[in-house]
């Protein structure tokens, strides 16, 4: 339900910048997922909004109210810890009302709340087994249930599924999205995998070394990134050196080497400006290439994962660039050392001024 705000909050722990500058505001029921690299301070985030640590600088707001002061207990948070599970000698409906049970709650009101949650999340059936005896999904769900007991109206979830197989993560995530919206909360995702973010939140933010690079609805995010760290992190794209060699009011034409050139929409780079082009897999079409950007190459590799067949093309100007189709009957499969001719439609080629730091750090992870 409510509304959280970060003001440039900042937490250091020696000279690490875990959290550095945030500024973020959450919607009142909207889904947010947090990603970024390991270490980047997805965790730090979630310790600070819930209490568990405090900033060294900066301030949060929940509805509008400073929580500098508000003790956990009291800022109506439900929490999914990264890594910690249930207590393992107490069965699920013990564990579900741990905490109305610490805090004195007595049965008859406990009662009534824990056989929602567990109507909820639909286990009622498994309430006496004991978290061993459950699946890695049910355990999952129990913490979830007992996070939301306490009348929480901001759920908090740090890489709740990331200890489950991919079946049954890929499952509860739309679980997950629907409780959140049925129950009108307010959520904060984090997660390391950018696809599970993608189809889950309202809106994703990208961190990198304590600090936002951007935030965007996984559309925005994934068509239109404003950097080439998110460009490489959320999904898969190729990323070419270059220099703009003609501009027009809506296009520009960029050099890749070797004569190459490819033509994007417009952004604000100018005529002999050093840029890096970026275009993902898939829109590299390697059937009935239209006449625009045209590249030839041939194949160095080839990975087949079913629906997808994953083709690596070396270009004139010696670059390797991936190109992604679905896989059909009439080419089950492209040979090694073959000759290929791809295009990239100018709309899904984007253009981004040459990072000062260079491209592998502008890219890199840590
Ligand atoms: N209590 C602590 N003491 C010292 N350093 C810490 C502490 N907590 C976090 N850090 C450091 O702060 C940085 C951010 O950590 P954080 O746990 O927030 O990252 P994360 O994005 O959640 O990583 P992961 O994806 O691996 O869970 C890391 O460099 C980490 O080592
Ligand atoms: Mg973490």
């Amino acid at each position: 339900m409510p509304e959280v705000k970060l003001v440039n909050v900042s937490k250091r722990y020696g000279r690490i910048k875990a959290n550095d500058g945030i500024n973020l505001t959450i919607k009142d029921k909207e889904y947010v997922s947090v990603i970024g690299p390991s270490g980047c301070g997805k965790t730090t985030l979630i310790r600070n909004i819930a209490g568990i640590i405090h900033p060294d600088e900066g301030e949060i707001f929940i509805d509008e109210e400073s929580v500098s002061n508000v003790p956990i207990e009291d800022r109506r948070i439900g929490y999914v810890f990264q890594n910690i599970a249930l207590f393992p000698h107490m069965n699920i409906w013990d564990n579900i009302t741990y905490g109305p049970h610490v805090r004195g709650l007595p049965q008859q009101q406990t009662r009534p709340l824990a056989l929602e949650m567990l109507d909820m999340i639909k286990i009622a059936a498994r309430s006496e087994a004991y978290p061993h005896e459950l699946s890695g999904g049910t355990q999952q769900k129990t913490a979830v249930a007992r996070a939301l007991i306490s009348d929480a109206r901001l759920l908090l979830l740090d890489e709740p599924l990331g200890a489950l197989d991919v079946k049954v993560r890929t499952e509860l995530r739309y679980e997950l999205r629907r409780l959140v919206k049925d129950l009108r909360l307010t959520a904060l995702h984090v997660t390391h995998d950018q696809e599970e973010a993608m189809s889950i939140s309202d809106r994703v933010v990208v961190m990198k070394k304590g600090r936002i690079v951007e935030a965007g609805t996984p559309v925005s995010l994934y068509t239109r990134p404003q950097h080439t760290f998110t460009a490489n992190f959320v999904g898969e794209a190729n990323f070419l050196k270059g220099i703009v060699v003609e501009t027009t009011a809506d296009t520009s034409v960029v050099d890749i080497g070797s004569g190459v050139q490819l033509r994007a929409n417009r952004g604000k780079e100018t005529v002999d400006e050093r840029v890096i082009v970026v275009f993902r897999p898939e829109f590299a079409v390697l059937d009935k290439p239209i006449e625009v950007n045209r590249l030839s190459g041939k194949v160095m590799d080839v990975l087949y994962s079913g629906s997808i067949i994953r083709v690596m093309i070396k270009l004139p100007n010696d670059e390797t660039i991936a190109a992604k189709r679905i896989a059909s009957f009439d080419k089950p499969m492209y040979d090694v050392s073959e000759s290929v001719t791809i295009s990239v439609s100018p709309d899904n080629v984007l253009v981004y001024p040459y990072p000062e730091e260079g491209l592998k750090k502008a890219l890199a992870l840590e």
